[in-house]
C-alpha cells in the first residue's frame, strides 16, 4: 500500500500564526504537526509516501523530511495549485498510487491509542485482500463539524454525510482513509461539490453505494486530536506533553518507528538522534538506539 499525507490549505482559521508557515509545520509540543499524520502510515507499514502541499509551503516539508531514506522510508513531494478538495490527492497521486491500493491520512490529524498498530495493519491487508475502502470513525460531541458516517452491526457504511446540520449519528469520520487501487479512477469520476471542492465524502459515496466501504471505530480509549483553532493546537500540545512526561516515550518520533519496524539499525538510530542531540527530542532518540543495542 501506498501513502499520502494531505497537507496544502490555507490554515486561515489560525491566522495570523499560518500567514507565513504552514499549519502542518506548527509544533504540537515537540515536534512538527507533520510527523504525527506520517507516524500513522508507518506503523501501518508504509514505507512509500507522498507528500503534497501548496506550491509555496512544499520546500519547506522537503527540508524537514529529505528523501526518507535516513529512516529507511521514501518521502516524495508533489504541489496542489489551489485547495480544490481533498479527494484531489488521488489525482495529484495518481503515478505515486501507480497500481497499488493507497493510504491517505490528512496532515493535521493527531492519533493516539494501545493496539493501533494492529488495527492498522489488519486493516490495511483486508483492503489489500479484499479490495474496497476502510474509514475510522470516533465519537466527538460536536458531529456536525465533520463527515459523520453511521455502520451496521458487521461495520458495513450505510450513511455518509459531510457536515451534517442535523447528524445522524456522533460518530465522525477520521481523516485517514484506506481504499484499493479504483480510488483513482473513481476520484476522476468526482464533479465539484457546492463549495467547489472534490470532496472525500463524495469518494467514499461512491464506495458506499458499490457496498465496498466498512467503517471502523476508534472507541473512547483513543484520542484523536483536534489541531484546527489556537485552543485545540495547545490542547493537543499538552496532551502530547503529560503523556510523553509521564511514561517517558515519545509519540510520533519517527526515527523510533522506524528502529522497531527495522528498517534502521540502532547504530543508524544513534546517528540520527545524535544530528538533533542539543535537543531532548535528539536524546530520546539517542536513548532508543542504545537501548536497542546501538554501539557508538
Ligand atoms: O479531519 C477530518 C475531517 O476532514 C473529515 O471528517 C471531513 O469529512 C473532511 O472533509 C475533512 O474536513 P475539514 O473541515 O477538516 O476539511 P478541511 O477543508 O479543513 O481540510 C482538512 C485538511 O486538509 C486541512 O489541514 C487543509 C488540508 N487541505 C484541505 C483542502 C480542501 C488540503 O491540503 N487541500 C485541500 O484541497
Amino acid at each position: 500500500m501506498k501513502g499520502i499525507v494531505l497537507a496544502g490549505g490555507s490554515g486561515t482559521r489560525l491566522h495570523p500564526v499560518t500567514r507565513a508557515v504552514s499549519k502542518q509545520l506548527l509544533p504540537v509540543y515537540d515536534k512538527p504537526m507533520i510527523y504525527y499524520p506520517i507516524s500513522v502510515l508507518m506503523i501501518a507499514g508504509i514505507r512509500d509516501i507522498l507528500i503534497i502541499s501548496t506550491p509555496v509551503d512544499l520546500p519547506a516539508f522537503e527540508r524537514l523530511l529529505g528523501d526518507g531514506s535516513e529512516l529507511g522510508v521514501r518521502f516524495s513531494f508533489a504541489e496542489q495549485a489551489e485547495p480544490n478538495g481533498l479527494a484531489e490527492a488521488f489525482l495529484i497521486g495518481a503515478d505515486h498510487v501507480g497500481g497499488d491500493s493507497a493510504a491517505l491520512v490528512l496532515g493535521d490529524n493527531i492519533f493516539h491509542g494501545q493496539g493501533f498498530s494492529t488495527i492498522l495493519q489488519r486493516a490495511v491487508a483486508q483492503v489489500e485482500a479484499d479490495k474496497g475502502a476502510t474509514l475510522f470513525g470516533y465519537p466527538v460531541v460536536d458531529p456536525e463539524r465533520y463527515g459523520v458516517g453511521e455502520a451496521d452491526d458487521s461495520g458495513r457504511l450505510v450513511s455518509i454525510e459531510e457536515k451534517p446540520a442535523q447528524p445522524r449519528s456522533n460518530r465522525a469520520i477520521t481523516g485517514l482513509y484506506l481504499y484499493d487501487n479504483d480510488v483513482v479512477s473513481l476520484a476522476s469520476q468526482l464533479t465539484p461539490s457546492a463549495r467547489g471542492e472534490l470532496e472525500i465524502t463524495d469518494l467514499n459515496l461512491a464506495y458506499m453505494h458499490r457496498d465496498q466501504a466498512r467503517l471502523i471505530d476508534l472507541g473512547r480509549g483513543f484520542a484523536w486530536l483536534d489541531t484546527g483553532t489556537h485552543d485545540s493546537l495547545i490542547e493537543a500540545g499538552q496532551y502530547i506533553s503529560v503523556l510523553e512526561h509521564r511514561q517517558g516515550v515519545r509519540i510520533a518520533c519517527l526515527e523510533e518507528i522506524a528502529l522497531r519496524e527495522g528498517w534502521i539499525t540502532p547504530d543508524q538510530t544513534l546517528e540520527l538522534g545524535r544530528a538533533q542531540a542539543k535537543s531532548r527530542y535528539g536524546e530520546y532518540v539517542m536513548d532508543v538506539a542504545r537501548r536497542a543495542g546501538a554501539t557508538g
